[in-house]
């Protein structure tokens, strides 16, 4: 038999976000709105240069990503998705025998990179809250720990890390080892103790900051995500990067999104607002909910996780269930919203 890693033969695949005929999609945290008509009409005019490779340095995007936050373009690297971008810090951190630290639950995507990567996941239980416990993280560093991430808000429960306590991390965290702050529903987080990845970036030579135009800026579908990083590090990710990885359209299309911020800020305007809502009618069916500060809820389901799937399912909604554990759902439009709400009508609440 032709020999494959068994490192490989034994992941799980990357579940995606299900679409059933006529039902709503709530399970990948994808923005509900069309993309803009100036993102459009930019990706319609570049269509006729697919022909071509992409500029491989994605020269242009990097230069308005970086006058965006004030960085310099060396300190930005671009990928395929935010994803593809998390495991280029993977690959430059960590080989065979070195750990990559995150919590658990959270984004489901961490541990198949590092375990693609031969390094061994080191996944750190959430507080019964359902926040990142960065004491436990910190005790659970050894000298073979390279890369933490740290997400928030968190996917999928929502909860964010504080400025406070992010401050109080980096302190002990041993100056070599890299924290990925993964900020890809910053903006739909409007807490005001939240952390800010780029201004650790700023003060600590071991932090990285992970961005994307998936989410608030709807452009899932392009595949475009960027780290922000220290030189060395950024040039290193470019290093190990896919080549020609970025689409142009996708480049182009970002361009146009960071010009369109104000409008996109509507949007999430409206998500936030939506979120609320949600949060407030499952409370009022008896849900005990957790606030949550990214572009969707988390039902803590438990035992119950499939029966409440398949309840939501019966009635056109599809979420993102984590048997045994727990159900999330994205914040959709108003309509999506209420139906997801709606389906509930009648389900005891599990928790
Ligand atoms: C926390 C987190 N990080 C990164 C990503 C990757 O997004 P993308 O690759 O589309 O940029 C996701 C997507 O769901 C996510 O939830």
């Amino acid at each position: 038999m032709v020999y494959q890693r068994d490192a490989v033969e034994a992941l799980p695949a990357y579940v995606q976000g299900k679409s059933i005929p006529n039902a709503v999609k709530l399970s990948s945290n994808e923005n509900p709105y069309p993309p803009l008509d100036s993102v459009v009409e930019v990706v319609r005019e570049r269509a006729a240069s697919i022909s071509l490779y992409p500029d491989m340095s994605a020269h242009d995007v990097v230069e308005r990503i970086a006058a965006r936050w004030q960085v310099r373009p060396s300190e930005i690297a671009v990928g395929a998705g935010s994803v593809e971008v998390a495991a280029q810090l993977i690959t430059a951190s960590a080989g065979s025998g070195d750990e990559v630290m995150f919590a658990w639950r959270s984004f489901e995507a961490y541990p198949i990179l590092v375990q693609v990567a031969g390094a061994t996941p080191v996944p750190v239980p959430l507080t019964a809250d359902d926040r990142h416990d960065l004491e436990a993280m910190l005790a659970a560093i050894t000298d073979r720990t390279r890369l933490v991430f740290v997400c928030t808000p968190n996917n999928p429960t929502g909860a964010i890390v504080t400025r406070d306590e992010m401050e109080r991390f980096l302190e002990r965290v041993p100056s070599s080892v890299l924290v990925v702050i993964d900020e890809a529903y910053a903006h739909f987080d409007d807490a005001e103790d939240s952390v800010d990845g780029l201004d650790f970036f700023r003060r600590c030579d071991n932090v990285v900051v992970l961005h994307t135009f998936s989410k608030a800026y709807g452009l899932a579908g392009l595949r475009i995500g960027y780290a922000i990083a220290p030189e060395r590090i950024a040039a290193n990710l470019r290093r190990v990067a896919v080549p020609f990885g970025v689409s142009a359209l996708a480049q182009a299309a970002a361009i146009a999104s960071l010009d369109a911020e104000d409008e996109l800020q509507e949007r999430i305007d409206v998500i936030r607002a939506e979120r609320a809502r949600v949060l407030a009618g499952l409370r009022d069916r008896g849900w005990q909910v957790f606030d949550s500060l990214g572009n969707f809820v988390w039902l803590r389901t438990g035992a119950s996780t499939t029966e409440v799937d398949g309840i939501l399912r019966e009635n056109g909604v599809v979420a993102r269930a984590f048997a045994g554990d727990g159900i999330r759902v994205t914040i959709g439009s108003p309509e999506m919203n209420d139906r997801f709400l709606a389906a509930l009508d009648g389900v005891p609440a599990s928790v």
